[in-house]
């Protein structure tokens, strides 16, 4: 029996969204087309549309469909530092937190390598949480077009100061994008109180179906499109919609919201007693990232093994039944350092990095089988490590 332990990675379909994707995958009409069949189709889009916006606090106009975390992340920060910079020339400075995803790193470099945005990665501390002080001093230089800080951080878990940010920004006339992928259905997520212009979702982190996701765009924000087709999604996101997919996405997002007040709690707990005895029984084992409950995401461990290779504890793991990761799942394969664990000042030359990621199908028997063979594969990794060595 397999015991999953890489939630953040991708969560198991939900049973509703399931069966909500298949019940609509007979939906044979275009939501665009005028006919019957169409609106067949469009009232299934909608529904879907006002399903997301009530769980997540928006307007459902304010709700644009995606395949996933990462295009909402790349509509945001080219989206809205291209707007900002075509009504405000002067506006060519982008700021965003130096542990963001590579969803949002990558494009924020395309833009300083490719259309002269001078780039600011933010620093933060020793837990991954930002500097707000640093982003306070940027801001003040002026002629910043866009802030983009993850809501919460995909391989330490660490919750970001939204709030100090967003009235920070606000000072200033620059909108905010918050990548929210690992935080919907963890922490409350909400729109309208969050004083965000845009805020990341993405399916496979809630239960929904992969390759689905949306980008929550309060109104009257400017945003540019990035891809040029038909005009749907107010031409923001042209393209015909994934009926299917967007009902189960939604299906999924309204019972992860739901759920969110009494999983926190349960995976706050189960968490707490993983990092416990993983801490007491393999001594080379230290927790990266907050150690207080409410600065980090209640499904998130992250581990730093002294004298192991991540690659090594991964591989080990998954030949004694445990998925993990060492952060994220984007660079799993890729022996690179990550660049999270850098900007924390986390030594990873002389131990491995292991994200153990909890969320709503995880049981006390995922947290029993980790412990106990975690000991072994630890002893295992460090041979492994050693005769690599000599
Ligand atoms: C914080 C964060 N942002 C963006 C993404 C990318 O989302 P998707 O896999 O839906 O493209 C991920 C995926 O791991 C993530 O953890």
């Amino acid at each position: 029996m397999t015991s999953y332990l890489d939630h953040g990675a991708a969560t198991p379909v939900r049973a509703s969204a399931l069966e909500a994707l298949v019940g609509a995958s007979a939906t044979s009409g275009n939501p665009a087309s005028v006919h019957g069949a169409g609106r067949a189709a469009r009232r299934l889009v909608e529904d879907a549309r006002e399903q997301v916006a009530a769980a997540l606090g928006a307007r459902p106009g304010e709700v644009v469909w995606t395949s996933g975390g990462t295009e909402s992340d790349n509509l945001a920060v080219l989206g809205l530092y291209r707007a900002a910079r075509r009504t405000d020339p002067t506006r060519t400075r982008l700021l965003i937190s130096a542990v963001e995803h590579h969803a949002v790193l990558e494009p924020a470099r395309w833009l300083a390598a490719h259309e002269g945005a001078q780039l600011t990665e933010l620093p933060v501390d020793g837990d991954g949480v930002l500097d707000v002080d640093v982003l306070n001093a940027q801001l003040a230089r002026g002629g910043v077009a866009a802030v983009s800080v993850m809501w919460a951080n995909n391989e330490v878990g660490a919750l970001q100061p939204l709030e100090a940010v967003v009235s920070a920004a606000a000072r200033h006339g620059v909108p905010v994008h918050a990548d929210a992928v690992q935080a919907v259905g963890q922490v409350p997520v909400d729109l309208a109180s969050s004083g965000l212009a845009a805020l990341s979702v993405s399916g496979h982190k809630v239960g929904g179906p992969q390759g689905t996701g949306a980008l929550l765009l309060r109104r009257g924000v400017a945003l540019d499109a990035v891809q040029h087709g038909g005009g749907q999604e107010r031409g923001l996101r042209p393209g015909s919609v994934a009926v299917a997919p967007v009902v189960g996405f939604a299906v999924a997002v309204a019972e992860a919201v739901g759920q969110q007040p009494e999983q926190a709690v349960r995976l706050a707990a189960l968490r707490d007693e993983l990092v416990t005895r993983v801490l007491a029984t393999v001594p080379a084992a230290r927790l990266t990232g907050p150690s207080d409950g409410p600065r980090r995401l209640p499904g998130n461990a992250h581990l730093m093994i002294d004298g192991c290779s991540g690659e090594d504890l991964l591989l080990l793991l998954d030949a004694a039944g445990i998925a993990a990761s060492t952060g994220s799942a984007c660079q799993a394969g890729v022996a690179r350092t990550s660049h999270v664990l850098a900007a924390m000042g986390v030594d990873e030359e002389h131990s491995g990095a292991l994200r153990l990621t909890l969320g709503h199908t995880s049981t006390r028997a995922d947290v029993e089988a980790l412990v106990d063979v975690l000991p072994g594969v630890v002893a295992r990794a460090r041979n492994v490590r050693q005769a690599g060595a000599a």
